[in-house]
């Protein structure tokens, strides 16, 4: 996830960024720069990978007196992690930072380039600074034309600007993007989360969306809809840990709730009105595919194997998933009429790597769905479709499976249009229903509360099933990974179906099952399958959006008009349960002992 910091003082401003940018690290990027004013002077530094390559180049540059500067780490999501992409971005006399989506940039840059402008990068946030710019030609005032500027944004924006139209100012705006400002006397601070500026800072402004202003030495004014507002600042707190973590104890606990906005960040430009648009994809790039083979591990080969139902069932398209440990070795038979998927949160598992390579020689057509863009995977893949999940920090993978998922669905209804397999009215279903999808993994506080208290009476036993048929039985495998994970009990997921031809020998009073029961899909089904479970005196956890008397405890979810809304809230409330098993148990929840975030050996 990009990162944002911006100063203005006295104080060497080229450590101020720096030092920020460096605080910002655990959120991930791959390219970092910064811009400053002083007096009339005008300075940038740009610099891919890590933020040493960047030190380096600023090396021997230093500031003096009064100034202005922003900061930008970059994680790419449109345009490759190059120096041309990296933040900030230069108009003629104007530079800008930016995180989050420009929606319309599309319609915006067109609109420039006809007047004239040469784009230096393939990012949204360029548009920014030369709408700015053309503003400004027609409108001298320097803030009205900032402005004017972004009221034609639609997305999701933070953002600074400075112009050496007025050197002592920097300019804000927020926009469903996190942005504050911190104060010292004079010295003004900004950034997208407190971690830079604590220790600098005493207090601090959290700005709201639609809030925007300018900074002039001690001078902060912020203005919204309405006009200029009064805003009240808080004591800044002190904890850095703390602050990393977003008030949440846990990074997990964080991502977890961070799933609404990131899904949001997954189909930006990607779901549209009547249709699924991949800019990754070339027209022709499913011409003389006939099937689909999908390697992955752990969580990524969870969502890949819920997506296969979906291949099949909207796309009308094969798919085969292969666990990449297996697929290296069996000798597999490859054909080139087959598209090989990988997917990988890091992209740099060394199992799911290797798999890539067989098929790359076999000839066949390479796609990744992944998270980091440049790693191993990606650079090995023919095309690359990212999941914009942001830096993952917890072991136990949450917000990464939630965009794979997000991501597989949409490439699934994306096969099924340019192979003209689904009727416009499913196409209007499915699209409806995804753009609902950042809502269904909202995590509701009482579920939570609920969830809590829940999770006392699962802490011993000798084991859990997650039960579920269809997309929910990868999901009930994905249940059971994350609370085995981090609770270290023993947990399966299973074929709802598949109980009876052998498990539900197990069944008795201290076997957990956790039912995964959506109303939309099979509801009569699955019900039998616990049904039978309930009769061995297995203990039941429902989790459904119809009450269900048999059930020894019972989860309300509320979807249930579209299978894929019910898994995304199921998703969250079994992310939550083994959360909650996990704590009470004492465990480690972001570093679960045995396991690794990447895994790049064999
Ligand atoms: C490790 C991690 C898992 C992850 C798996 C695959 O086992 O602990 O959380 O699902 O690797 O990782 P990838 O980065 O390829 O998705």
């Amino acid at each position: 996830m990009c990162g944002i910091v911006g100063y203005l003082g006295k104080n060497e401003k080229k450590e101020i960024l720096l030092d920020g940018l460096q605080e910002l690290e655990y959120r991930g990027y791959d390219s970092a720069g910064i811009a400053v004013i002083e007096g009339d002077k005008l300075n940038q530094f740009k610099a891919i990978g890590k933020l040493e390559n960047l030190r380096e180049k600023t090396k021997s540059f230093y500031t003096e007196g009064f100034g202005i500067s922003i900061g930008h780490t970059r994680w790419a999501t449109h345009g490759k992690p190059t120096e041309l992409n990296a933040h900030p971005h230069l108009g003629a006399y104007s530079y800008v930072v930016h995180n989050g989506i420009i929606e319309n940039y599309q319609e915006l840059k067109e609109e420039l380039q006809n007047d004239g402008v040469t784009f230096l990068s393939q990012t949204d946030t360029e548009t920014i600074v030369h709408l700015f710019e053309k503003n400004h030609k027609t409108n001298t005032n320097v803030f009205s034309a900032f402005e004017k500027t972004i009221a034609r944004l639609e997305g999701a924006y933070a953002t600074l600007l400075i112009t050496e139209a007025d050197p002592d100012t920097i300019y804000f705006a927020k926009n469903g993007s996190p942005m504050l400002i911190g104060f010292n006397g004079n010295d003004v601070y900004f950034a997208s989360s407190d971690t830079p500026i604590i220790g600098k800072a005493t207090e601090v402004y959290y700005l709201e969306d639609g809030e925007y202003g300018y900074a002039k030495e001690g001078e902060v004014k912020i203005f919204d809809a309405n006009g200029e507002k009064t805003f009240n600042k808080q004591t800044l707190a002190t904890d850095k840990v703390a602050a990393q973590k977003d008030g949440y104890r846990f990074f997990m606990e964080k991502e977890i709730y961070e799933q609404s906005q990131v899904m949001g960040d997954t189909i930006i430009g990607r779901v549209l009105d009547d249709r699924i648009y991949f800019e990754e994809l070339d027209k022709d790039f499913f011409e003389g595919i006939y099937a689909i083979t999908i390697c992955a591990c752990g969580t990524s080969y969870n969502s890949a194997l819920a997506s296969s139902y979906l291949f099949e069932r909207l796309g009308q398209m094969r798919c085969e998933v292969e666990i990449a440990s297996e697929f290296r070795y069996k000798e597999p038979f490859l054909t080139q009429k087959t598209l090989f998927i990988t997917i990988s949160q890091s992209g740099e598992t060394a199992d799911t790597l290797e798999a890539l390579k067989m098929a790359k020689a076999a000839g066949m057509k390479t796609l990744s769905i992944c998270n980091v863009d440049n790693s191993s995977i990606v650079r090995e893949s023919d095309t690359a479709i990212l999941t914009r999940a942001g830096v993952e920090k917890g072991v136990a993978s949450t917000k990464a499976f939630a965009t794979q998922s997000m991501v597989l669905w949409m490439l699934a209804l994306y096969v099924g249009q340019i192979k003209n397999t689904v009727s416009k009215d499913i196409v209007k279903r499915e699209i409806n229903a995804m753009l609902h999808a950042p809502k269904a993994v909202q995590v509701d506080d009482k579920l939570h509360e609920r969830i809590h208290r829940l999770s006392k009476r699962y802490l011993h036993g000798h084991g859990f099933f997650f039960i579920g048929r269809d997309v929910f039985y990868p999901l009930a495998l994905e249940g059971a990974l994350k609370l085995k994970e981090i609770s270290y009990l023993h947990a399966e997921g299973y074929p709802a179906g598949e109980m009876k031809h052998g498990p539900i020998a197990l069944a008795d009073s201290e076997l957990f099952t956790i039912a995964l029961m959506p109303k939309s899909m099979h509801y009569d089904k699955i019900k039998s399958n616990v049904e039978e479970l309930s009769a061995r005196d297995a203990t039941i956890l429902a989790i459904s959006p119809k009450p269900f008397e048999l059930a020894d405890d019972f989860i309300q979810t509320k979807y249930d008009s579209h299978p894929m809304l019910e898994f995304f809230e199921m998703m969250v409330v079994t992310q939550l349960l083994a959360l909650e098993v996990s704590v009470r148990l004492g465990n480690d929840v972001d570093m679960p002992r045995n396991l690794a975030k990447s895994v790049t050996v064999e």
